[in-house]
């Protein structure tokens, strides 16, 4: 038995004790039994009070609190020095509070790649309202990766705007893009933080989707801003993400209020503040005590169980996926399956975005998919991802169509993808973890063949959707 194949058996064994199948780990990742133990254990036998006083119970939770944030810069190599941990609700939250806070004016620029979750996107309505520009890097091919060049041309068109060429700027704006798509799985390059930065950007790398089953080494890229989900890294605890941030970009950054937990002094009558000039500033009011260090516990979980190998593995299991994918026809010859992005483990991670294809070549609407998955106790996801920038991409929709079409829509899902000629909305995601097996793989794959394999297309009868 392979080391994973024991731990699915033990930690994660629940999975085959209720027979489900569960393919949505960049959705979130799923916890062993250990950590859920450890949990129940610290808080049964310790007694814990808010952290904000020099009380005993209050100085116990300060204490592991202090010991989480420095596990999670240990996991990343990072010099306590140079980054802080700031404690979020999850990543979409440590997105917000460098959107509220970042100093976007008239002269500066938002760079987001088109490959970017809604999280991000949404920061371009803080740099509109800071009277900033957003500009979009397109994808470079069928692939869906983005070239070096596209990044470096659009970052330095606004730097010679701006400096008419002349030195480097320090503030140029904010690029921020995921070293992981969501969507494809695709590994952008990290060389782009260094190149962003000299051309005097600072930069947020969205990591949530990449730490889960990668290593991402912050003594050998700087950016300056990094948000994780930890729930998506070992499943529990939710409500919990982090804002890995260089100090020297935090003290940039201004809050647009302040809050208990978060300032030095305050006064009342006197009308003025003074924000705690470290982390705190960021961490509204009390903070999740008593799940916090879970955090640390599933670091410690994950280094146990040696995030490269956990690389290595989810590696093995979408190449798994892929290769058998390919395979897959409908006896007339026609495939079943069409990936969007790349087809093989180069430079990427183990999400796979994928329709189903009927006998004719047209694609399986992936409401239907849906249900039918989820008939065999499948877990995956279906629909856009909240990443609509690779969705239009890999639908091949142009600006022209998706202008056309935001103008004219109701405002439904289902009338705007009319208007944009979709017969489907959506794909397909699968993707994989720690307690990922080849059976789960195979298992999908089975469901393909047995329920679409030669299957005419057929009126679905599907309710509405309700959002993307
Ligand atoms: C790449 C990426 N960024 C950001 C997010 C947002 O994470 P959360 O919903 O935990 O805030 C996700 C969630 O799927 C993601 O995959």
């Amino acid at each position: 038995m392979t080391a994973f194949a024991e731990l699915r058996a033990t930690e994660y064994a629940y999975l085959d004790e209720q027979g489900q199948v569960y393919l949505d780990h960049t959705g979130a990742g799923l916890p062993a039994r250990r950590q859920l133990d450890a949990h129940a254990e610290r808080i049964r036998y310790g007694c814990y009070g808010n952290p904000h006083s020099e009380n005993p119970t209050s100085l116990a939770s300060s204490h592991l609190v202090d010991q989480t944030r420095a596990a999670i810069l240990d996991h990343f190599n990072a010099d306590p020095a140079e980054y802080a941990v700031v404690f979020t609700p999850n990543a979409t939250g440590a997105c917000r509070l460098v959107g509220e806070a970042f100093p976007f004016g008239k002269r500066s620029r938002l760079v987001l790649p088109l490959d970017n979750h809604n999280s991000v996107n949404g920061l371009r309505e803080y740099a509109r309202a800071g009277g900033a520009q957003t500009i979009y890097v397109p994808f470079s091919g069928p692939d869906l990766r983005i070239s070096d060049d596209a990044i470096r041309q659009v970052l330095s068109e606004g730097r010679s705007r701006r400096s008419g060429g002349r030195g480097r700027s320090s503030a140029m704006g904010l690029f921020a893009y995921p070293a992981q798509s969501n969507f494809t799985g695709v590994h952008h390059p990290l060389a782009w933080i260094a190149t962003a930065q000299h051309l005097g950007y600072r930069v947020l790398l969205d990591a949530a989707a990449y730490v889960p089953t990668n290593r991402l080494d912050l003594s050998t890229v700087h950016p300056d801003f990094v948000t994780v989900s930890w729930y998506k890294v070992f499943g529990y605890p939710t409500g919990l993400g982090a804002l890995i941030a260089r100090r020297a970009a935090l003290a940039e950054l201004r809050r647009p209020w302040f809050s208990g937990g978060t300032i030095h002094v305050v006064s009342a009558q006197g009308d003025w503040h003074k924000m705690a000039d470290d982390e705190t500033a960021f961490e509204d009011g009390t903070l999740n005590f008593l799940s916090i260090p879970d955090i640390a516990e599933g670091l410690r979980w994950l280094s146990e169980v040696g995030l490269d190998a956990v690389h290595e593995h989810v590696a093995g299991l979408t190449a798994r996926l892929l290769t058998g994918a390919a395979a897959l026809t409908h006896t007339n010859g026609e495939p079943l399956v069409r990936v969007y992005g790349p087809t093989d483990g180069d430079r990427r991670g183990g999400t796979v975005t994928l329709n189903v294809l009927d006998p004719e070549g047209a694609i399986v609407d992936e409401r239907a998919v849906s249900k039918d998955s989820a008939a065999r106790s499948i877990s995956l996801r279906t629909g856009c991802f909240c990443n609509p920038g690779a969705g239009e991409a890999a639908f091949s929709i142009s600006r022209r169509l998706l202008a056309g079409a935001v103008r004219r829509t109701t405002g439904t899902i289902d009338d705007y993808l009319q208007r944009l000629g979709l017969p489907s909305g959506g794909a397909v995601r699968v993707s994989f973890g720690l307690s990922s097996s080849p059976g789960d793989v195979d298992a999908f794959l089975g469901f393909i063949v047995d329920t679409y394999r030669d299957r005419p297309r057929t009126d679905t009868g599907l309710t509405p959707r309700e959002r993307c």
